[in-house]
Parts: C-alpha cells; sequence; structure tokens
C-alpha cells in the first residue's frame, strides 16, 4: 500500500527511511501519477495561513547544509504551484489535486482529508471541491487536536474535522427539500455525540468541544449528506461544483450549509445556565439568541470577531448594532448602558423581551425605582406579559452569571429585574 501526503516541513520527518512504501511528494498533488488505496491529505485550509511563505522560512534555514537524502533535494516552496486563497483559486486547485488522487486510487480506495475552517462559504467549498473531484464523504470524525488551556480561552476551534471518503460510484438525484430533513437527523446525530462526550469529561472539571468546534462538526455531518448525491434539483452537482461563484449569489450548497449551522446552533443551547430553559430559547429571536450566545462566550474571555461573524450568519442576523467593538482580537458586544434608547426600540432589539431587559438594567443604573421599572415592562409587554415573565426571568438571571464577573453593577441589576418578577405577587 502506499501513501502520499502532501508535504510541509522537513524537520518533522528526521531521516526517511527509503526502503518504506513512504514516499514524499515533491511535485503538486494535481500532477501526481502514483496508484495509491489510501491517499492522506491535510490541505491548505483556504485563506487560513499562507504555507509558502513558511516553508520559505524553513528553506532559509535548512538548504545551507541539508543532511542526506535532502541535500538531493529542489529547495523551492513551489509557490506558484501552492493551492491558496479563498476564492476561486482555492476552489479550482483543490478540485484538480482532489481528482487527481481521486483518478490515481482503485474503486475500493479510500482517501482521509484532514481540514478545518469557521466560515460555512469554505465548507460550502469543500462540498463542491468533493463533488467535481466524484468523491462522497463516509465518515466524518471531530478530534479535539488543540489541548492546551490558553487557545480553550480564546473560543478558537480546539480541532479538526477528519473525513474519510470513497469515489461516488452510483448516481443518486433528490431535491432541497428531501435533503434537509436528512441533514438536520446527521447534524443532530453528530453533535448529540459530541455533546454527550463534552458530558462525560464534564465530570473530570472540563469540556472537550467548545460551541465553535460543535458548529463546525455540523459543517462536516452536512458534507456527509450532500456527497452522496450526483443531481440536486434536476441539477448535475459536478457542473454545479464547477461553476464560478458570482459575487454575493448563494448556491444551493450555501443555503444547504448554512441550513446545517442553523440545525447545529439551534441544539447549541447555552447550556451553562440551565435556567435558559429549551422553551426559553425557541421562544426568543434570532438577534436574541445571538446576544445570549455571545455573551456566553465573552463569558470565557474569548473575543474573537469571526465568532460574532459565524454566529451572526447562523442566526441570520445584523451585528454591527450590537457591537461595542469590532476589532478582530477585541470583539465585544455593547452592555446595557452602552446601548442608546432609540438603538433598543428599532431595528432588530424594537419589541424583543431583551430590549426591555436592557432598558430596565439602564433605568436601575440611574436610580430610578424598581417597582416603576417593572410596572414599565408590564405595561410594555400589556396582555403578553404573563405568558412571557418566566423567560424574562431566566435571560435576566442568565446576563446576571454572564456578566458577573466583567460587568458586576449591570449583573446586579439584572439579578434585581429577575428576582422582582420572580417574587412578584409575594409583596416583592
Ligand atoms: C495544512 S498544511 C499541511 C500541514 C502538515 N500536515 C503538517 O502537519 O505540518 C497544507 C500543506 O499543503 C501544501 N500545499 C499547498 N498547495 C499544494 C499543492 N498544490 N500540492 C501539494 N501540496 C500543497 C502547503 O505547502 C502546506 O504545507
Amino acid at each position: 500500500m502506499l501513501i502520499t501526503e502532501f508535504r510541509s516541513n522537513y524537520k518533522k520527518y528526521g531521516t526517511i527511511d527509503t526502503k518504506s512504501d513512504f514516499i514524499l511528494c515533491p511535485k503538486s498533488a494535481h500532477e501526481t501519477s502514483d496508484e495509491c488505496e489510501l491517499w492522506v491529505t491535510d490541505p491548505p485550509y483556504a485563506d487560513s495561513v499562507n504555507y509558502e511563505e513558511i516553508t520559505e522560512f524553513f528553506i532559509s534555514w535548512l538548504r545551507k547544509d541539508p543532511p542526506a537524502p535532502f541535500d538531493k533535494w529542489t529547495w523551492d516552496s513551489r509557490r506558484v504551484l501552492a493551492i491558496k486563497g479563498d476564492g476561486e483559486d482555492f476552489r479550482r486547485g483543490m478540485v484538480d489535486a482532489y481528482s487527481a488522487m481521486t483518478h490515481h486510487m482503485p474503486d475500493n480506495g479510500l482517501q482521509c482529508v484532514m481540514f478545518t475552517h469557521q466560515d460555512t462559504g469554505v465548507w460550502a467549498d469543500m462540498v463542491s471541491i468533493f463533488w467535481a473531484a466524484g468523491l462522497q464523504v463516509v465518515s466524518a470524525w471531530y478530534i479535539a487536536t488543540e489541548t492546551t488551556s490558553e487557545l480553550k480561552q480564546g473560543g478558537y476551534v480546539q480541532g479538526t474535522v477528519t473525513l474519510l471518503l470513497r469515489k461516488r460510484l452510483d448516481t443518486a438525484a433528490t431535491f432541497k427539500q428531501r435533503l434537509l430533513p436528512q441533514i438536520r437527523k446527521e447534524v443532530t446525530a453528530q453533535i448529540e455525540a459530541m455533546m454527550n462526550l463534552n458530558d462525560a469529561a464534564q465530570t473530570h472539571g472540563e469540556t472537550v468541544f467548545n460551541d465553535s468546534d460543535l458548529q463546525m462538526a455540523g459543517y462536516a455531518a452536512a458534507l456527509k449528506v450532500l456527497t452522496r448525491y450526483t443531481e440536486v434539483d434536476g441539477r448535475d452537482v459536478t457542473t454545479l461544483a464547477l461553476q464560478p461563484r458570482q459575487k454575493g449569489q448563494k448556491t444551493v450548497v450555501d443555503d444547504i450549509v448554512e441550513y446545517s449551522s442553523e440545525v447545529a446552533n439551534n441544539l447549541l443551547i447555552p447550556d451553562r445556565l440551565k435556567a435558559l430553559n429549551p422553551d426559553t430559547w425557541s421562544q426568543i429571536t434570532g438577534v436574541e439568541r445571538f446576544y445570549l450566545r455571545m455573551a456566553a462566550i465573552e463569558k470565557t474571555g474569548a473575543a474573537k470577531l469571526d465568532n460574532y461573524q459565524n454566529f451572526a450568519k447562523a442566526f441570520h442576523i445584523d451585528y454591527q448594532p450590537l457591537m461595542a467593538s469590532l476589532k478582530p482580537n477585541q470583539a465585544k458586544l455593547k452592555s446595557a448602558k452602552q446601548f442608546k434608547p432609540r438603538e433598543l426600540t428599532s431595528g432588530d432589539l424594537a419589541s424583543t423581551l431583551l430590549s426591555e431587559l436592557l432598558m430596565a438594567i439602564q433605568e436601575l443604573l440611574n436610580d430610578k425605582d424598581p417597582k416603576v421599572v417593572l410596572g414599565q415592562i408590564r405595561t410594555s409587554l400589556d396582555d403578553t406579559y404573563f405568558q412571557k415573565r418566566q423567560h424574562l426571568i431566566a435571560m435576566a438571571h442568565y446576563l446576571a452569571e454572564m456578566w458577573a464577573r466583567a460587568r458586576p453593577e449591570e449583573a446586579q441589576k439584572a439579578e434585581i429585574i429577575g428576582d422582582r418578577i420572580r417574587n412578584e405577587g409575594m409583596g416583592g
């Protein structure tokens, strides 16, 4: 059995045992001519890392006096051959590479691909790439690779998706409408399996996967369903896959990958406060879920703008009006006191329970009598007040917990509102 792998840097390999079946590939993957039963690849993750630049760093260092057999090597990063970027070049380069490997493997051959990226668009591209290369994802595992605590703090993805693929030998047609329930089933199964792992790990006081991991696992599950088919809504997937992307235009694949992320997010109720019961989560709007979700992520110290962008996409909201800072690694939600009154009564937040809460916290911070503030909430919600008060209590206590350390003053006001609503009628 021959194994070929994308090459990254030399020092990791030490000496190469030339008698083994292990062959390192000094040429671009799309030029491959070796027949393999198993291809193991760890391709460039779209625009995440400029590997060719890193490779040139090592080359400048190692080429001075390379030991055998590296002294026979061409010391060049082959920058021109590198698959890079996140647009058409990336898609085209990856399709050529994976098609070449698919054409050089037997029908019962396997491909193992490691991939990680938080952007739904890139995962939609991976569907197209495998579709165009004639491959089908048969298994997907999410492997936690980052164990160090620093990375856990940053809200960064902790792991990599490992996909197993086979040649797509049969034709299969379907419709987007028929795909959605399959996606829901596959994403739910994948995320619940990982949440069970989290629960098991919780007994040791920490979780394995964070929300970004679970979300990404959802994308991989969608790939398993989508790559089963050769035709969607009467359109051949390979043609679909090779169609250049039109700026701003969404493809059926984008829709479906975003749908899988929505399914994932609806499953990811912040588990840090069981008080925010699934019923409350199902009753509130996308903008409220986004704010509460990001408040939970901010509590871990995470400040990556990517996270806000990805969850905003998943909840289909414009997140910028909610932000106090949009700096790439210092992103932050507005707290109750940072919202201007008109921002709470217009736009997505208008007439939401969250805006009632944030307004009430602002008023308590301005020393308004809690009785008056509660009266205003009752008047504003009118005859829906009694049906919604349990959700107000849950959200108020939730924000109180999320802000306890970073915004104690506002947390205390949120606690007061939650307690007062809960205790009203008991002379509270
Ligand atoms: C994610 S990295 C692999 C990291 C490696 N597995 C490791 O653990 O160090 C992707 C690699 O693909 C290489 N690459 C980019 N375009 C390529 C191409 N057309 N053919 C072969 N390798 C390519 C990059 O140079 C980079 O080293």
